[in-house]
């Protein structure tokens, strides 16, 4: 299966934050943004395996500042690494002041996402080349946070989990 980069997958969705999509606070409610990621991720999954994809776990999820009603909402979401039929999607979340038009980072998000065939079979996905620093550093740490998400999902046991167990032992 011919590789591909995250070039090939990269999704980016921009929509502002209308009135029903807030909290009492005026601000993005969490699972409106939960599910705006999701489907950048659920495309950016398609575009890598050309497959029906399914979300298999939220792995990580950040809401580290608000977002104002009235802001100018964008997701980048791109694979950051494949396993066999597996893919980590990575998501960046910025938003755009809508006086200034100041861009800043609002959130991150990693998702895992399989493809899977009709009957929904996993099924195998090309592999994948990072090719920025940034690339390399997420495709690094994914197998570890692959384990992570495993061994929470009780489908890993925790002595299997060699690479996380890397990351106490050698600091
Ligand atoms: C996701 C799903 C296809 C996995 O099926 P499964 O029978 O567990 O299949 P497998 O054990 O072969 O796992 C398939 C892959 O998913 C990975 N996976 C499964 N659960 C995972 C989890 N919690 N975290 C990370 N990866 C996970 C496996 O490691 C495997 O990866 P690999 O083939 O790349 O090594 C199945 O659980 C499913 O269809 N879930 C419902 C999906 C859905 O409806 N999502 C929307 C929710 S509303």
């Amino acid at each position: 299966m011919q590789s591909k980069t995250p070039k090939d997958s990269r999704t980016v969705m921009t929509d502002m934050v209308l009135p029903g999509e807030t909290n009492p606070l005026n601000n993005l409610f969490g699972g409106e943004l939960l599910a705006r990621m999701d489907r950048a991720a659920s495309i950016a999954a398609r575009r890598h395996s050309r497959r029906i994809t399914v979300t298999a776990s939220v792995n990580h999820v950040a809401f580290n500042r608000s977002v104002p009603l009235g802001s100018v909402l964008t997701i980048e979401a791109a694979i950051s690494r494949t396993f066999k039929t597996s893919m980590e999607v990575y998501l960046d979340v910025w938003m755009e002041d809508r006086f200034s038009g100041e861009r800043s980072k609002a959130n991150e998000a990693i998702y895992t996402f399989v493809a899977v065939d009709e009957t929904g079979k996993p099924t195998a996905v090309p592999p994948l080349v990072p090719e920025t620093e940034l690339e390399k550093e997420r495709f690094d740490g994914a197998l570890r946070r692959k384990q992570l998400s495993l061994v929470l999902a009780g489908k890993m046991a925790p002595g299997d989990a060699t690479e996380l167990k890397a990351l106490f032992l050698n600091d």
